[in-house]
Protein backbone atom coordinates (compact mmCIF):
# COMPACT_ATOMS: atom_id res chain seq x y z
CA UNK A 1 0.00 0.00 0.00
CA UNK A 2 1.16 3.36 -1.00
CA UNK A 3 1.43 5.99 2.30
CA UNK A 4 -1.29 8.69 1.69
CA UNK A 5 1.44 11.65 -0.03
CA UNK A 6 1.00 14.73 1.75
CA UNK A 7 3.03 17.13 -0.75
CA UNK A 8 1.41 19.62 -2.09
CA UNK A 9 0.71 18.33 -5.73
CA UNK A 10 -1.78 16.17 -4.22
CA UNK A 11 -4.18 19.16 -2.87
CA UNK A 12 -3.48 20.96 -6.19
CA UNK A 13 -5.28 18.34 -7.67
CA UNK A 14 -7.86 18.20 -5.56
CA UNK A 15 -8.46 22.07 -5.65
CA UNK A 16 -8.85 21.94 -9.69
CA UNK A 17 -11.47 18.34 -9.00
CA UNK A 18 -13.52 20.32 -6.76
CA UNK A 19 -13.60 20.94 -2.86
CA UNK A 20 -10.41 19.52 -0.63
CA UNK A 21 -11.68 16.59 1.07
CA UNK A 22 -11.10 17.16 4.72
CA UNK A 23 -7.95 15.10 6.05
CA UNK A 24 -9.85 14.97 9.26
CA UNK A 25 -13.76 15.63 9.25
CA UNK A 26 -15.96 14.58 12.62
CA UNK A 27 -19.96 15.36 13.07
CA UNK A 28 -22.17 15.18 16.54
CA UNK A 29 -19.35 13.98 18.69
CA UNK A 30 -20.63 12.53 21.73
CA UNK A 31 -19.40 10.44 25.25
CA UNK A 32 -21.37 9.92 28.35
CA UNK A 33 -19.45 8.21 31.31
CA UNK A 34 -23.08 7.32 33.21
CA UNK A 35 -24.49 10.97 34.59
CA UNK A 36 -21.21 12.96 33.10
CA UNK A 37 -21.50 14.28 29.74
CA UNK A 38 -17.73 14.10 28.69
CA UNK A 39 -18.50 15.55 25.03
CA UNK A 40 -21.57 16.39 23.60
CA UNK A 41 -22.23 16.92 19.52
CA UNK A 42 -18.41 18.29 18.76
CA UNK A 43 -18.04 18.38 15.10
CA UNK A 44 -15.36 20.29 13.01
CA UNK A 45 -13.49 19.16 9.62
CA UNK A 46 -9.57 19.83 9.21
CA UNK A 47 -8.21 20.54 5.43
CA UNK A 48 -4.66 19.55 4.61
CA UNK A 49 -2.52 22.26 5.56
CA UNK A 50 -4.53 23.51 7.77
CA UNK A 51 -3.96 23.58 12.12
CA UNK A 52 -6.87 23.06 14.22
CA UNK A 53 -6.80 24.12 17.81
CA UNK A 54 -8.82 22.58 20.47
CA UNK A 55 -8.12 25.10 23.08
CA UNK A 56 -9.75 24.26 26.66
CA UNK A 57 -8.97 23.58 30.28
CA UNK A 58 -8.18 20.77 32.35
CA UNK A 59 -11.30 18.24 31.85
CA UNK A 60 -13.00 20.08 28.94
CA UNK A 61 -13.76 16.77 26.96
CA UNK A 62 -10.35 17.04 24.69
CA UNK A 63 -8.29 13.81 25.10
CA UNK A 64 -12.23 12.18 25.30
CA UNK A 65 -12.57 13.47 21.95
CA UNK A 66 -9.09 12.11 20.35
CA UNK A 67 -9.62 8.93 21.67
CA UNK A 68 -13.05 8.83 19.50
CA UNK A 69 -11.29 10.77 16.50
CA UNK A 70 -8.27 7.65 16.50
CA UNK A 71 -10.26 4.92 17.17
CA UNK A 72 -9.55 4.25 21.11
CA UNK A 73 -13.12 4.84 22.42
CA UNK A 74 -16.24 4.13 20.88
CA UNK A 75 -18.86 7.30 20.48
CA UNK A 76 -22.08 7.16 21.90
CA UNK A 77 -23.37 9.16 18.38
CA UNK A 78 -21.19 10.71 15.85
CA UNK A 79 -18.94 9.94 12.67
CA UNK A 80 -15.24 10.42 11.80
CA UNK A 81 -13.83 10.42 8.75
CA UNK A 82 -10.19 10.26 7.64
CA UNK A 83 -9.36 11.50 4.14
CA UNK A 84 -13.23 10.79 3.56
CA UNK A 85 -12.91 7.23 4.80
CA UNK A 86 -15.37 6.55 7.46
CA UNK A 87 -13.68 5.27 10.79
CA UNK A 88 -16.66 3.22 11.32
CA UNK A 89 -16.86 1.68 8.35
CA UNK A 90 -12.95 0.87 7.24
CA UNK A 91 -11.00 1.42 10.48
CA UNK A 92 -7.82 -0.23 9.18
CA UNK A 93 -7.81 2.57 6.54
CA UNK A 94 -8.99 5.17 8.17
CA UNK A 95 -6.13 4.91 11.16
CA UNK A 96 -3.50 4.57 8.26
CA UNK A 97 -3.95 8.26 7.96
CA UNK A 98 -3.63 9.23 11.36
CA UNK A 99 -0.06 10.25 13.26
CA UNK A 100 -1.56 10.11 17.25
CA UNK A 101 0.69 11.26 20.03
CA UNK A 102 -1.04 10.62 23.34
CA UNK A 103 -0.53 12.50 26.59
CA UNK A 104 1.35 9.45 28.03
CA UNK A 105 4.36 8.23 26.52
CA UNK A 106 5.06 4.83 25.81
CA UNK A 107 8.66 4.24 24.84
CA UNK A 108 11.84 2.10 25.78
CA UNK A 109 14.30 3.22 27.47
CA UNK A 110 16.78 0.88 27.27
CA UNK A 111 16.78 1.30 23.72
CA UNK A 112 17.57 4.25 21.47
CA UNK A 113 16.07 6.74 20.24
CA UNK A 114 16.20 5.81 16.35
CA UNK A 115 16.23 2.17 18.07
CA UNK A 116 12.36 3.05 19.50
CA UNK A 117 11.46 4.63 16.05
CA UNK A 118 12.70 1.68 14.58
CA UNK A 119 10.61 -0.36 16.63
CA UNK A 120 7.65 1.91 15.86
CA UNK A 121 8.61 1.59 12.06
CA UNK A 122 8.43 -2.46 12.39
CA UNK A 123 5.20 -2.20 14.55
CA UNK A 124 3.11 -0.26 11.58
CA UNK A 125 4.34 -2.49 8.71
CA UNK A 126 6.90 0.05 6.82
CA UNK A 127 9.01 -1.58 4.12
CA UNK A 128 11.95 -2.29 5.84
CA UNK A 129 13.70 0.05 3.04
CA UNK A 130 11.88 2.76 3.48
CA UNK A 131 12.46 2.77 7.56
CA UNK A 132 15.66 4.20 7.84
CA UNK A 133 15.28 7.12 5.79
CA UNK A 134 11.44 7.91 7.04
CA UNK A 135 13.82 7.91 10.58
CA UNK A 136 16.59 10.00 9.44
CA UNK A 137 13.45 12.56 8.16
CA UNK A 138 11.57 12.52 11.13
CA UNK A 139 14.44 12.87 13.90
CA UNK A 140 15.87 16.12 11.95
CA UNK A 141 12.34 17.48 12.20
CA UNK A 142 11.85 16.74 16.06
CA UNK A 143 15.51 18.56 16.19
CA UNK A 144 17.12 15.04 17.68
CA UNK A 145 19.33 13.72 14.62
CA UNK A 146 22.69 14.28 17.46
CA UNK A 147 21.06 12.53 20.44
CA UNK A 148 19.55 9.62 17.95
CA UNK A 149 22.32 6.79 19.42
CA UNK A 150 21.39 7.84 22.85
CA UNK A 151 19.28 5.75 25.27
CA UNK A 152 15.85 7.04 26.05
CA UNK A 153 16.90 6.69 29.70
CA UNK A 154 19.22 9.52 29.11
CA UNK A 155 16.16 12.00 27.90
CA UNK A 156 14.94 14.53 29.24
CA UNK A 157 10.88 14.54 29.09
CA UNK A 158 10.53 16.96 26.58
CA UNK A 159 13.18 14.75 24.45
CA UNK A 160 10.83 11.72 24.67
CA UNK A 161 8.06 13.40 23.89
CA UNK A 162 9.92 14.70 20.50
CA UNK A 163 10.61 10.64 19.91
CA UNK A 164 6.86 9.96 20.13
CA UNK A 165 5.84 12.67 17.92
CA UNK A 166 8.64 11.37 15.60
CA UNK A 167 7.27 7.88 15.98
CA UNK A 168 3.88 9.24 14.70
CA UNK A 169 4.69 10.38 11.82
CA UNK A 170 6.71 7.66 10.71
CA UNK A 171 3.77 6.46 8.06
CA UNK A 172 2.83 9.90 6.61
CA UNK A 173 -0.27 10.57 7.76
CA UNK A 174 -2.32 12.75 6.66
CA UNK A 175 -3.32 14.48 9.94
CA UNK A 176 -1.23 14.72 13.20
CA UNK A 177 -2.99 14.35 16.32
CA UNK A 178 -1.17 15.86 19.82
CA UNK A 179 -2.75 16.08 22.63
CA UNK A 180 -1.14 18.51 24.79
CA UNK A 181 2.38 17.95 23.49
CA UNK A 182 3.66 20.32 25.69
CA UNK A 183 2.49 19.45 29.36
CA UNK A 184 5.82 18.45 31.31
CA UNK A 185 8.26 19.58 28.25
CA UNK A 186 11.34 21.76 28.91
CA UNK A 187 11.87 25.04 27.03
CA UNK A 188 14.27 23.89 24.27
CA UNK A 189 12.00 20.76 23.17
CA UNK A 190 9.01 23.05 24.26
CA UNK A 191 10.12 25.02 20.86
CA UNK A 192 11.52 22.71 18.65
CA UNK A 193 8.29 20.55 19.06
CA UNK A 194 6.36 24.11 18.14
CA UNK A 195 8.79 24.72 15.13
CA UNK A 196 8.48 21.09 13.97
CA UNK A 197 4.88 20.86 14.02
CA UNK A 198 4.96 24.34 11.96
CA UNK A 199 6.83 23.07 8.94
CA UNK A 200 4.79 20.16 8.97
CA UNK A 201 2.08 22.22 8.60
CA UNK A 202 3.09 24.39 5.85
CA UNK A 203 4.43 21.06 4.09
CA UNK A 204 0.91 20.37 4.02
CA UNK A 205 0.24 18.13 6.62
CA UNK A 206 -3.39 18.58 8.60
CA UNK A 207 -2.89 19.50 12.40
CA UNK A 208 -5.05 18.68 14.98
CA UNK A 209 -4.00 20.68 18.50
CA UNK A 210 -4.93 20.81 21.84
CA UNK A 211 -3.81 22.66 24.88
CA UNK A 212 -4.99 24.50 27.55
CA UNK A 213 -2.27 27.05 26.74
CA UNK A 214 -3.26 29.69 24.87
CA UNK A 215 -0.43 31.04 23.38
CA UNK A 216 0.75 27.73 21.91
CA UNK A 217 -2.99 27.52 20.15
CA UNK A 218 -2.61 31.17 18.93
CA UNK A 219 0.71 30.48 17.37
CA UNK A 220 0.27 27.56 16.06
CA UNK A 221 -3.32 27.33 14.57
CA UNK A 222 -5.56 28.67 11.75
CA UNK A 223 -8.75 27.79 13.87
CA UNK A 224 -9.62 27.38 17.13
CA UNK A 225 -12.15 25.59 18.78
CA UNK A 226 -13.03 26.55 22.14
CA UNK A 227 -14.12 23.80 24.32
CA UNK A 228 -15.76 23.66 27.41
CA UNK A 229 -17.94 21.54 29.67
CA UNK A 230 -17.76 18.85 26.14
CA UNK A 231 -19.00 21.45 24.04
CA UNK A 232 -16.92 23.40 21.34
CA UNK A 233 -18.89 26.86 22.55
CA UNK A 234 -17.23 28.95 19.88
CA UNK A 235 -14.85 28.24 16.69
CA UNK A 236 -13.47 30.22 14.13
CA UNK A 237 -10.42 32.20 13.22
CA UNK A 238 -8.33 33.61 16.16
CA UNK A 239 -9.49 37.28 14.55
CA UNK A 240 -13.35 36.09 14.51
CA UNK A 241 -12.98 34.43 18.20
CA UNK A 242 -11.74 37.48 19.78
CA UNK A 243 -14.32 39.84 17.98
CA UNK A 244 -17.06 37.86 19.77
CA UNK A 245 -15.23 39.74 22.94
CA UNK A 246 -16.53 42.94 21.20
CA UNK A 247 -13.77 44.88 23.16
CA UNK A 248 -11.99 47.57 21.13
CA UNK A 249 -7.98 47.57 20.97
CA UNK A 250 -5.63 50.15 22.64
CA UNK A 251 -3.67 51.90 20.15
CA UNK A 252 -0.70 54.13 21.55
CA UNK A 253 0.34 57.15 19.19
CA UNK A 254 3.90 58.75 20.04
CA UNK A 255 3.92 61.97 17.77
CA UNK A 256 5.92 65.15 16.90
CA UNK A 257 4.52 68.21 16.53
CA UNK A 258 1.59 69.86 17.07
CA UNK A 259 -0.35 67.27 19.36
CA UNK A 260 -2.92 69.20 20.76
CA UNK A 261 -4.13 69.22 16.92
CA UNK A 262 -3.30 65.95 16.29
CA UNK A 263 -5.72 64.63 19.28
CA UNK A 264 -8.54 66.43 18.15
CA UNK A 265 -8.16 65.45 14.40
CA UNK A 266 -7.83 61.46 15.97
CA UNK A 267 -10.79 61.86 17.65
CA UNK A 268 -13.32 62.27 14.75
CA UNK A 269 -11.67 59.21 12.42
CA UNK A 270 -14.12 56.65 11.94
CA UNK A 271 -13.58 53.29 14.78
CA UNK A 272 -12.02 55.58 17.05
CA UNK A 273 -14.38 55.41 20.47
CA UNK A 274 -11.98 57.27 22.44
CA UNK A 275 -8.84 59.50 22.47
CA UNK A 276 -6.83 61.15 25.25
CA UNK A 277 -3.30 63.07 25.64
CA UNK A 278 -0.93 60.63 28.00
CA UNK A 279 2.59 62.32 27.27
CA UNK A 280 4.07 65.44 25.76
CA UNK A 281 3.94 63.42 22.62
CA UNK A 282 1.63 60.60 23.13
CA UNK A 283 -1.70 59.87 22.87
CA UNK A 284 -3.99 56.79 23.94
CA UNK A 285 -6.72 55.75 21.17
CA UNK A 286 -9.60 53.08 22.05
CA UNK A 287 -10.60 51.84 18.62
CA UNK A 288 -12.86 49.72 16.61
CA UNK A 289 -10.43 47.16 14.57
CA UNK A 290 -6.77 48.14 16.27
CA UNK A 291 -3.90 47.74 14.00
CA UNK A 292 -6.16 47.90 10.86
CA UNK A 293 -7.31 51.56 11.99
CA UNK A 294 -3.24 52.49 11.73
CA UNK A 295 -3.17 54.14 8.60
CA UNK A 296 -6.18 56.07 9.08
CA UNK A 297 -4.44 57.29 11.90
CA UNK A 298 -1.45 58.31 10.46
CA UNK A 299 -3.21 59.99 7.84
CA UNK A 300 -5.11 62.06 9.82
CA UNK A 301 -2.41 63.76 11.71
CA UNK A 302 -0.94 64.71 8.50
CA UNK A 303 0.17 68.19 8.03
CA UNK A 304 0.24 69.47 12.21
CA UNK A 305 2.54 65.82 13.28
CA UNK A 306 4.37 62.86 12.26
CA UNK A 307 3.61 59.49 14.12
CA UNK A 308 6.79 58.51 15.38
CA UNK A 309 5.39 54.72 17.02
CA UNK A 310 2.56 52.82 17.35
CA UNK A 311 1.48 50.29 19.49
CA UNK A 312 -1.82 48.04 19.68
CA UNK A 313 -2.94 46.58 22.44
CA UNK A 314 -5.41 43.63 21.29
CA UNK A 315 -7.58 41.26 23.56
CA UNK A 316 -6.17 37.63 22.92
CA UNK A 317 -8.08 33.92 23.46
CA UNK A 318 -7.71 34.12 27.21
CA UNK A 319 -10.21 37.15 26.84
CA UNK A 320 -12.79 35.07 24.72
CA UNK A 321 -12.63 32.29 26.71
CA UNK A 322 -13.27 34.70 29.95
CA UNK A 323 -15.78 36.73 27.85
CA UNK A 324 -17.92 32.84 26.69
CA UNK A 325 -17.27 31.07 29.89
CA UNK A 326 -16.76 33.23 32.96
CA UNK A 327 -13.66 31.76 33.93
CA UNK A 328 -10.02 31.42 33.41
CA UNK A 329 -8.41 29.08 31.28
CA UNK A 330 -5.88 28.24 34.01
CA UNK A 331 -7.19 27.34 37.05
N1 LIG B 1 -12.93 6.78 31.66
C1 LIG B 1 -13.63 7.76 32.24
N2 LIG B 1 -14.58 7.53 33.15
C2 LIG B 1 -15.29 8.53 33.71
N3 LIG B 1 -15.09 9.84 33.44
C3 LIG B 1 -14.15 10.15 32.56
C4 LIG B 1 -13.36 9.16 31.90
N4 LIG B 1 -12.49 9.78 31.07
C5 LIG B 1 -12.72 11.09 31.19
N5 LIG B 1 -13.71 11.33 32.08
C6 LIG B 1 -14.25 12.66 32.45
O1 LIG B 1 -14.67 13.29 31.26
C7 LIG B 1 -14.38 14.68 31.29
C8 LIG B 1 -13.48 15.05 30.13
O2 LIG B 1 -12.18 14.51 30.36
P1 LIG B 1 -11.00 14.66 29.31
O3 LIG B 1 -11.50 14.35 27.96
O4 LIG B 1 -9.86 13.85 29.81
O5 LIG B 1 -10.67 16.23 29.42
P2 LIG B 1 -9.37 17.04 28.96
O6 LIG B 1 -8.55 16.15 28.10
O7 LIG B 1 -9.93 18.23 28.21
O8 LIG B 1 -8.66 17.47 30.19
C9 LIG B 1 -13.76 14.95 32.65
O9 LIG B 1 -14.77 15.38 33.51
C10 LIG B 1 -13.23 13.58 33.06
O10 LIG B 1 -13.19 13.46 34.45
MG1 LIG C 1 -6.55 15.63 28.28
Amino acid sequence: MTPPSISPPAITETAITGPAIAALACEGLSKRYGELVAVEDVGFAIAPGQAYGLLGPNGAGKTTTISMLVGLLRPDAGTVTVGGVDLAEDPMRAKAGIGYVPQEIALYPELTGRENLRFFGRLFGLPRREVAGRIEEVLDLVGLTGRADSRLSTYSGGMRRRINIGAALLHRPQVLILDEPTVGVDPQSRKAILDGVERLVEEGMALLYTSHYMEEVERVCDRVAIIDHGRIIADGTRQELISLVGSADKVELSLDGDVDTALAKLRVVEGVIEAARTGATSIRLITEGGRYLLPSLITAVDGCATVTATQVVEPDLEATFLHLTGSTLRD
